[in-house]
Formats: C-alpha cells, structure tokens, sequence
C-alpha cells in the first residue's frame, strides 16, 4: 500500500497539460469517484491496524498533491489564453479584404431592368434547361421549319423528350403565357445557349432580356414607344430609334430596331461603320398562333415583344469588342467597371 501511494505521488507530481481539456481529463483519472486516488482511499480499510496511521496521513498527502497539482495546471492554462490575447492588439485594423465589383453585364442586366420596371413590367425567369415545346414549337416554329436553323442548339437527349439548353428567354414567355391570363407585362432576363464557335462576335453562351406585353388594343404604336422610352434612358436622350422589316416566327409583323450611333450622333464613325445606326434588338407583335398555343384568346388580346442580347448593350454601352472577355473572370478587365456605377 504504502510503495503504491509513493509510486502515485511520483507520477501526480509529473503531471503535465497542454490544453484545459487534458487538465481535466486528469482530475477525472485521478480524482473523480472512481479515479486512482480515490481507488485508494477504497483499499483503506484493509490496512492493518498498526499501519493505519502512517497510510492515512500519506493518502491525505496524496490527496492534497493531486489537488493542488491538477488546479495549477488548470490555472496556468487559463493564464496561458490571458497570455495569448494579451499578445494580440485587437484594435489593429484588419488586413484589407479587396472589395470585388459587379459584373458588367450584371450592371446592364439590372439597368435594363430597372428601366422597364419604371413603365410597369416585373421580371420572370425560368430554367436553362427546357424542352422543345417551350423553346421551339409553342412559338410557332413547325417541327424541321427552316427557321429553327437560326438559332443553332445544343440537344441534351433527343428521345423521349428533346431536352434542350434554351436558345433565347421566349421560352419564360411561353411558360407566363401558358400559367396567366393578360394583362401580362414581363421581362424576361436569363442565360441562353447557342451552338457557335467562340470568337470575339460569338459565344456559344450569352444573355438576354426578352419584354413580352399582352392586353386588350395593344398595337405597333405601343411598342414603338416603349422602345424609344428604353433607347433613350440606356443611351442618352437624343438617342432616335428606326424599325427595319425582319423576320421571326413568333412575331407578325416583325422588326429589328437600330438606335442612332451614340458614339457619333448620327454622322457615322466606325462604331456603325459610317451608318449613323446601330442594331440593338428584334421586336414585334406576337403572333396569333403563338396566343393561341399558349392558352390566350387572340381575338380577344393582342400584344408585342421584343429582345435584346445585354452582351450586345454592354459591348456598345462600354465600347468592349471581344465576347470572349465578358466570360474569363481577368480582374484587370472587371476592375474597369468600378468607376461606371
Ligand atoms: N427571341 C428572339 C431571339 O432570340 C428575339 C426576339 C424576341 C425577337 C421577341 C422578336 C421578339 O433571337
């Protein structure tokens, strides 16, 4: 009995921690209920009579060394995390975190946004992965119409339901349509996919805002008038607006709209390659198989649309000429539009 308190005290005395967890793991094996002292204190009562003494006085030894050992420790590391604050300056300004900037095109999208909102129109959105319906054939595009053709698309699975990456945002328009009865007033901004091969002109992603307006009497006039609204809060007002005859198959009659060049006023540079005009977006009214398609009466309502690429806005708002830089995250390039906002 007496060796095992002497072997005990040896290894208490040599107790060491280095986190406030250990320290109490020791009291535990040591002091709790059931820890080595205290196992001890149990053995007691089989010493023999005349060595009772002796052992007592040196289990109380035991007792109080383990105790004063185990509340150092635990002290020294509570001074110790003093000591690590106390090392630290907690009122030294932190190390600066850049600041990162909104995209470009991110800026466009919500100008033009903002823009229509001012005249009534909500945004809507919808998936990137769609099906031939919504992008195609609700639209008044007939299965192998030629004019599928002008839009180059990337097929997921042909069988058994033509899933497809959405060539424009019509198909948010389609899906409104199909779930709304008119009034309806949207803008449709989104990503839109297309099969071409990458160059400083084309990308085989891009973004758009489609507008869609369907109501009671809605006419060319009212869309001509939006469109002159949206040139001239996006590029000045003088900008002027010229619809051209065009073709799409969900709009009848159609158009493509040019602004006046915002670079030259008009009097040709190089920016409209001496035209005084440049293209921006396509536009019409929508065409009656397409209300029909979608569940909406068209001798009953009428309405028009119009997209734009914001690739297209960004690239003459920031006079940026190559696609590809809109896509490869180079900060010297995205850091240019901190000052534009
Ligand atoms: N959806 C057409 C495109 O992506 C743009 C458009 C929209 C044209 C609405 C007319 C009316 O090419």
């Amino acid at each position: 009995m007496i060796e095992k308190i002497q072997a005990l005290k040896a290894e208490i005395s040599k107790l060491a921690a280095s986190t406030p967890e250990e320290a109490e793991q020791l009291r535990i094996k040591y002091l709790s209920k059931k820890g080595a002292v205290s196992a001890l204190f149990n053995d007691f009562r089989s010493v023999a009579a005349d060595q009772k003494r002796q052992v007592g006085v040196l289990l109380n030894e035991l007792k109080t060394l383990a105790t004063e050992k185990i509340a150092s420790l635990k002290e020294s590391m509570a001074a110790g995390a003093d000591d690590a604050l106390a090392s630290i300056d907690i009122t030294r300004t932190a190390v600066p975190k850049p600041f990162g900037t909104r995209h470009p095109l991110s800026l466009v999208k919500n100008e033009i946004n903002s823009i229509f909102s001012r005249v009534g129109f909500t945004v809507a959105e919808g998936p990137e992965i769609e099906d031939d319906w919504h992008v195609f054939s609700s639209l008044n595009f007939p299965p192998d119409h030629p004019a599928r053709d002008m839009q180059d698309t990337f097929f997921i699975s042909r069988e058994p339901s033509d899933v497809l990456l959405r060539t424009h945002t019509s198909s948010v328009q389609t899906r409104v349509m199909e779930k709304t009865q008119p009034p309806i007033r949207i803008i449709c901004p989104g990503r839109v996919f297309r099969n071409e091969a990458v160059s400083a002109r084309a990308h085989c992603f891009f973004h758009q805002v489609e507008g869609l307006y369907i109501d009671k009497n809605v006419s060319f006039a009212d869309l001509k008038q939006v469109l002159l609204y949206f040139a001239r809060e996006m590029f000045g007002p003088d900008t002027r607006i010229r619809l051209r005859p065009s073709y799409f198959p969900f709009t009848e009659p159609s158009a493509e709209m040019d602004i006046s060049c915002h670079i030259c006023g008009g009097k040709g540079c190089a920016l409209c390659k001496g035209t005084g005009w440049v293209e921006i977006l396509g536009c019409g009214m929508v065409d009656p198989n397409v209300l029909e398609a979608c569940g909406i009466d068209p001798n009953e309502y009428s309405g028009y649309a119009f997209g734009m690429g914001v690739e297209r806005i960004a690239n003459l708002k920031y006079r940026v000429n190559d696609l590809r830089l809109f896509s490869e995250n180079d900060l010297r390039f995205l850091h240019q539009f901190d000052a534009a906002h």
